[in-house]
């Protein structure tokens, strides 16, 4: 056996969306790049999107639209990818950090209050392994200080709010950024987006990801002929090309499935674990809307000393499985225990204690829809011989 902790899908619809375009004459910048925009605002409620290169690059451009001025803060999660916290320092934003909620392992509103000073100027929760941020308290919370919100959605296309909604509409931010990275619900092998219900917005995206030229003539301060285009603003080469786009409209049309098995599989191993969440030596994953989370990832939250007769450490329960063939992985190292941040930002351990506490004791397990049930009962049974 060999089960990685998250893997793509791809089948030949996917493979021959890839060739059509490859074997056309656009396979940068052509059709589909829209038609992969038009269906991301579908899928997710969005009046718009702008699809770029990956989901660091969303982050990236979604912040720098803000035009927020330079020394101003920007609150995040410490329980996320680097990357989440890195588009804040790309913009010269400080990044304040603010603890998590101990039971969705999402940033806590509380935390945030406390966070808000006079030069906070954004929010950017992250729905975390799929679910839902408190996405109502957070958007009063910025109404109240007037800050912007960018919700990271890299692990939450196909998620829901509590009021139904998919994640994505932007009904409580400015804008939401998602991921389609392999390991994430839908891939395009590397990829992006950011969908946005603001026009403006949306206009300054689509310059930014192409270095922040316009091509429009309605644009231009002169107009010598047709070969001219000019640079407004400093931007970037985020494009995404056509042919990833293709794969993305064929993944997309499979969201749903892909969620479905997701959820299946996370039904099978909370009944199998319940017993050892009864023992209290493991916490499942707790879903604060039943039924809303897209399910990215599967954390267990493991006491490591109740392991055995002596306990036993992560790092021994992480190379057993692997020695049988089982991937599993952490996530996250928490924001603030990167030398960088420490250095910079002069973080310190024991800043974040919930975040800490549940970096301790978090290991995410194989979740993947193309996991067979053969391989889904490997994993219980191995899971539960090494953690008994
Ligand atoms: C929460 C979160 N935000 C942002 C990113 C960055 O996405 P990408 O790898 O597509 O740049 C990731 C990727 O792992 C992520 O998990």
């Amino acid at each position: 056996m060999n089960i990685p902790y998250g893997k793509q899908w791809i089948d030949e619809k996917d493979k021959k969306a890839v060739l059509d375009v490859i074997g056309s004459e656009l396979i940068a910048q052509g059709p589909k790049v829209e038609e992969f925009e038009k269906e991301l605002c579908k899928t997710t409620g969005a009046k718009y999107c702008v699809v770029v290169s990956n989901g660091t690059a969303a982050l990236h451009l979604a912040t720098l639209a803000l035009d927020i001025k330079k020394g101003s803060e920007g609150i995040t999660t410490p329980n996320t990818f680097v990357a989440s916290a890195n588009c804040l320092i790309y913009n010269n934003i400080k990044p304040v950090l603010a603890d998590i909620c101990p039971d969705t392992y999402n940033i806590d509103p509380v935390e945030i209050k406390k966070r808000i000073t006079r030069k906070t100027k954004v929010i950017i929760p992250v729905h975390f392994a799929g679910q839902v941020a408190d996405m109502e308290e957070i958007q009063q919370i910025a109404k109240k200080h007037n800050l912007f919100v960018i919700e990271d959605a890299a692990h939450a296309i196909g998620s829901e709010y509590p009021d139904g909604g998919k994640v994505g509409n932007c009904k409580y931010s400015d804008m939401t950024t998602f991921s389609f990275h392999p390991v994430k619900t839908i891939t395009t092998g590397e990829g992006g987006a950011i969908t946005t219900n603001d026009n403006m917005l949306y206009k300054k995206l689509l310059l930014l990801r192409s270095h922040g030229i316009t091509k429009n003539p309605k644009e231009f301060s002169q107009n010598p002929g047709s070969w001219f285009y000019e640079m407004q603003n400093l931007g970037f080469n985020y494009r995404l090309t056509d042919i990833q786009a293709a794969l993305g409209i064929s993944q997309l049309k499979k969201l749903e499935k892909f969620i479905k098995f997701r959820k299946k599989i996370v039904k099978k191993y909370n009944q199998a674990f319940q017993d050892l969440s009864s023992l209290g030596n493991v916490v499942l994953p707790f879903e604060k809307t039943p039924n809303s989370s897209a399910f990215h990832l599967y954390v267990l939250q493991i006491d490591f000393r109740k392991i055995g007769q002596y306990g036993k450490s992560r790092k021994t329960v992480m190379n057993q499985l692997a020695k049988i063939g089982i991937g599993t992985q952490v996530h996250y190292i928490p924001v603030h225990f990167q030398p960088y941040y420490k250095k910079h930002f002069h973080f310190k351990d024991g800043n974040f204690p919930k975040a800490e506490n549940y970096y301790d004791q978090c290991l995410s397990l194989p979740l993947y829809p193309k996991m067979t049930d053969n391989e889904v009962n490997y994993v219980i049974d191995s899971v539960k011989k090494v953690l008994s």
